[in-house]
């Protein structure tokens, strides 16, 4: 015991010690970022209005990007592998989308009535998308998931959501549930104590009477908390790759059994594709050839703008109709503002099924040439995701198929090499999540890989094999 003890010691040391090797070698190189930082916290709490593009010391000030890199305060290029958490489909400044914002900034951008650009946009993604016949237009995926439930507690007459565990939809309390739960945390057998955690202070305690949680991939326990309790659920809402939960694929058999389900007790499938919509043309839906009732969408539809939308079958959507007496009530200033349009039909423009297949091969490659350095380096761990997605775990034993799998990993492994990676020019998020996108080629995911090597390599001797 006390050698083993003496063991555990040792490594944590080794570790400090390369954190804080990282971490000065991170300032060393990023002094303008650090100034930059320091009076932005004056104004913003913790300098910053997004909590997750934090991690310490500071994160970096980017000056200008183009095509697949960006370049820092200091002058130094990376190349960003994250694309604003996978919404810039052509990384950064891609002409087309420019252009056509530019020639839609001295017409004016939002006039609270109706413009084409907004149909065109419907247009696009009700061709692309089968099970999509309407579409609604919203500002972020946030508020495209919150409308896709309530539309669904509108249609049913029913208030509870079933949601996943780790998965994650937005900010809005009712998903807030469950999404970074603590993995040991009991996992009830009976769906009469469902395993809903609430995940943020300041959501109401009572918001878990209307949520039940149940894992990814696990269709015995979706069928136990669909029978006890598929009478109260309005909705169903899935993920079909877990992506803030480790880019972890849900199996087909997985959501064939939540649509048979749903169907048996008149429960509405929501498939949130706010980020997967990019993986096929028609969404994962349609590699799935799964049919949901409705979809949330956001990222890659505004063409970098703040965007979200939500849509499926007419008889849901068809609530909306402001026609009708008591419609379904759904506004905002800037839904469906003319830059964010015309950016987004550019955008799904030039992302045509050819360039989808494009870069979901470019994703495999990084993949494997990760997974290849992890063997290389021998420092334990897998890559998971599908298409242009990918995150690397560091989790020994059984396959990542679900969120526990992903999250008893070694996540303090994760930050150190995510600080390593940004020495080495890489931009990736520090969960270790990274895609690809347009504007990169064989030769920049060979560079990745090469970088990821040399990160390896360098956090590998304060990591116990
Ligand atoms: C699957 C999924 N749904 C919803 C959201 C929320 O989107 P937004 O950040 O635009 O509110 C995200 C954001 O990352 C997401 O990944």
């Amino acid at each position: 015991m006390a050698v083993q003890a003496e063991i555990h010691t040792e490594a944590a040391a080794a570790r400090a010690e390369l954190e804080a090797e990282l971490l000065a070698a991170y300032r060393e190189r990023t002094p303008r970022s650090a100034v930059l930082h320091e009076a932005a916290r004056r104004v913003l709490p913790g300098g910053d209005t997004r909590t997750i593009a934090f991690h310490p010391p500071y994160p970096l000030y980017v000056e200008h990007g183009e095509g697949c890199r960006f370049v820092d305060a200091d002058g130094n290029p990376y190349v960003d592998l994250l694309n604003n958490y996978t919404s810039l489909i052509h990384g950064h400044a891609h002409p087309a989308v420019t252009a056509a914002v530019a020639a839609q900034l001295p017409r004016g951008t939002a006039y609270a009535t109706a413009i084409t650009a907004q149909t065109c946009l419907a247009e696009i993604i009700t061709e692309r998308v089968a099970s999509v016949d309407l579409v609604r237009f919203c500002n972020s995926g946030t508020e495209a998931a919150m409308h896709a439930i309530r539309a669904a507690r509108a249609f049913t007459g029913r208030d509870v959501v079933v949601k996943i565990e780790g998965g994650y939809h937005g900010t809005y309390d009712d998903v807030e549930v469950s999404v970074h739960p603590d993995p040991t945390s009991p996992l009830s057998g009976a769906a009469t104590a469902p395993l809903a955690l609430l995940d943020a202070a300041g959501v109401p305690t009572n918001t878990v009477e209307n949520v039940l949680v149940t894992p990814l991939n696990d269709v015995a326990a979706a069928e136990r908390l669909l029978t006890e309790r598929g009478d109260e659920v309005a909705a169903v809402i899935v993920e079909p790759v877990l992506g803030a939960g480790g880019m972890i694929p849900a199996e087909t058999e997985f959501l064939e059994a939540l649509r048979a389900l749903t169907i048996e007790r008149g429960i509405l499938l929501i498939f949130d594709e706010v980020m997967t919509f990019r993986l096929e043309p028609g969404g994962m839906q349609e590699h799935h050839r799964i049919r949901p009732d409705l979809t949330a969408f956001a990222k890659i539809i505004g063409g970098g703008f703040p965007v979200g939308a939500f849509g499926g079958r007419a008889a849901i959507m068809e609530q909306y109709d402001p026609a009708r007496p008591a419609p379904l009530w759904q506004s905002g200033t800037f839904n469906g503002n003319a830059v964010t349009m015309v950016a987004g039909v550019a955008a799904l423009e030039a992302y045509p099924a050819s360039e989808v297949a494009r870069i979901n091969a470019l994703g495999n490659h990084l993949r494997d040439g990760l997974g290849a350095a992890l063997r290389a380096s021998e420092v334990w761990g897998v890559v998971t995701g599908y298409g242009s997605f990918g995150n690397v775990h560091f989790t020994r034993g059984a396959a990542v198929r679900d969120y526990r799998a992903a999250a008893t990993g070694d996540r303090h492994l994760q930050r150190l090499l995510h600080l390593a990676l940004l020495l080495e020019g890489i931009f990736c998020a520090p969960r270790l999540m990274l895609c690809t996108s347009t504007a990169m080629d064989v030769t920049v995911v060979d560079e990745t890989v090469a970088a990821f090597h040399r990160a390896l390599a360098r956090v590998r001797s304060a990591v116990a094999g």
